[in-house]
């Protein structure tokens, strides 16, 4: 008698096992772009694999031996940190000044292609100081730029006496060429709000850029991610938006009969 129940109860549980085996497989595994540089998480908006984030994103960050870096027609800054909630990137350009230093020279400025400078720009709080200016080409709007400007920095060890400086913060100018604005070099420094930047020894050094993609994006994104996706885009013209569902894409989400092969 007990040995039957003991039969009985061992292929309840060998049945329980297969069950739950099976169950497993066919759930559908929730497809992911979220991706790692060194210690910084890229995650949407934003994408580092082919075909994932938003088309706005893509070609522009690269995880080169650990180091997160975002490449712009004016160079390539390496990207220090990226502010989910604030939509923000801090970046650093090796060939700008800084306080300290003079910088390596050659450095470009900051312009970003203008098909995607609606959704990627510097931050109104970001202070770009143009350094050895000489033809003044058009009037620039130099001033103090979220508490930071030249008086402040003409202190700085690394300042060379005679150069020109002028403060300009993005919006300002539009677009920060050094080629085209007849400048040596620049300074970027960024102030996050309500702190009040202290001397410019003490300034954070670096460019705070905003990113950001229509409402109605973001809100598609959050189905298709609740239906087990990953927000990604075509591989190639006209890079569409995709839900990623693993075997199949979708245009909006991987319960949709919507396909895209
Ligand atoms: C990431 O690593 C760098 C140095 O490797 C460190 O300075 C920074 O604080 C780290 N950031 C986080 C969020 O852990
Ligand atoms: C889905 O889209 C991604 C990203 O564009 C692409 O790499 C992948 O090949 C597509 N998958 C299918 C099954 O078409
Ligand atoms: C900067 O301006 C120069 C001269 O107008 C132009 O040739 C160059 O392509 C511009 N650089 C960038 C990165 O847009």
């Amino acid at each position: 008698m007990l040995r039957r129940h003991l039969l009985l109860a061992a292929a309840a549980f060998i049945f329980f096992l297969f069950f739950l085996r099976r169950s497993a497989g066919d759930s559908p595994v929730a497809i992911s772009c979220r991706s790692f540089c060194g210690n910084i998480t890229v995650d949407y908006p934003l994408g580092l694999r082919r075909g994932c984030g938003h088309p706005a994103f893509r070609d522009l960050l690269f995880c080169v031996n650990g180091a997160l870096m975002l490449l712009l027609p004016s160079g390539t800054y390496l990207a220090r940190a990226i502010d989910y909630p604030y939509n923000a990137l801090t970046l650093h350009d090796a060939a700008m000044a800084t306080c300290a230093t003079a910088g390596i020279g050659g450095a470009g400025g900051f312009v970003v292609e203008p098909w995607r400078a609606p959704f990627l720009s510097p931050s109104p709080d970001t202070a770009f100081l143009l350094l050895g200016c000489r033809g003044v080409r058009r009037h620039l709007p130099c001033g103090d730029v979220a508490g930071m400007g030249c008086d402040s920095y003409r202190r700085c060890p690394a300042w060379e006496a005679a150069q020109p400086c002028c403060a300009v913060s993005y919006p300002t100018v539009g677009a920060v060429n050094l080629t085209q604005l007849d400048c040596e070099g620049y300074s970027g420094a960024y102030s996050l709000a309500p702190v009040r930047p202290g001397p410019a020894a003490e300034w954070s050094y670096g460019i705070r850029v905003s990113y950001s993609v229509p409402a109605e994006h973001d809100e598609s994104c959050r189905r298709c991610e609740a239906s087990g996706g990953a927000c990604g885009h075509e591989p190639a013209p006209p890079w569409g938006r995709l839900c990623l569902c693993g075997a199949r894409n979708s245009t909006s989400s991987c319960d949709s009969g919507e396909r895209k092969p």
